[in-house]
């Protein structure tokens, strides 16, 4: 049966390292004939989370009128979510920081999803993945897939983009 996948890509560089490998895996999961999408998020206006606590009411809303809503209710449909971000001094972006945060929602709400993440580094994810997993980890009943690294230019690694391809082809 056709997955929905929902990748989240935080490099503010389109085609860069981290958002090559998103756009691997989404044309992977969609040659399998999945329903994959990319939501990249440089060129989607959001502010940060104002910790108003409205989404905590029954209503469950965020009173930002975004872009961020439409790719939450994604998610909350979604089989598969990829989180990407390239590595700023051992942690993931600001940006995908202040996404997460935007998920305040619908974080203990997502439920049965298969992850992955993917990363780009100079040299190394350092403890990276600790702020990445424990945002997962708030989530119901998660299962980490896999885990990609990739170290310099993505483009100009056949290997990686090949295993990238081939998890969202199998996802
Ligand atoms: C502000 C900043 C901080 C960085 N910090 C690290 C780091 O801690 N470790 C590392 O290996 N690379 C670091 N890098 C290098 C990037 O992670 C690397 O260039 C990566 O391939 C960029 O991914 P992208 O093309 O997906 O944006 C840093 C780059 C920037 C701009």
């Amino acid at each position: 049966m056709a997955k929905k996948v929902v990748v989240i890509s935080s490099s503010p560089r389109k085609g860069g390292n981290s958002d090559t490998l998103c756009d691997e895996f989404v044309k992977g999961a969609k040659e399998a004939g999945n329903d994959a999408v990319k939501y990249f998020l440089e060129e989607i206006e959001f502010d940060s989370c104002k910790a108003c606590m409205r989404c905590k009411t029954p209503e469950r809303e965020c009173y930002q009128e975004d872009q961020i809503s439409i790719i939450l209710d994604d998610m909350m449909e979604a089989d598969v979510i990829v989180y990407a971000t390239p590595i700023y001094y051992y942690e993931m972006t600001g940006t995908l920081k202040m996404f997460f945060d935007r998920c305040y929602p619908i974080f203990n709400y997502l439920e049965d999803k298969d992850y992955y993440i993917i990363t780009a580094v100079g040299s190394s994810n350092g403890d990276a993945l600790t702020g990445i997993r424990s945002f997962i980890g708030f989530s119901k009943n998660p299962t980490e897939k896999a885990v990609f690294t990739v170290v310099g230019d993505a483009k100009s690694q056949p290997d990686v983009l090949k295993e990238v391809y081939d998890a969202g082809f199998n996802c």
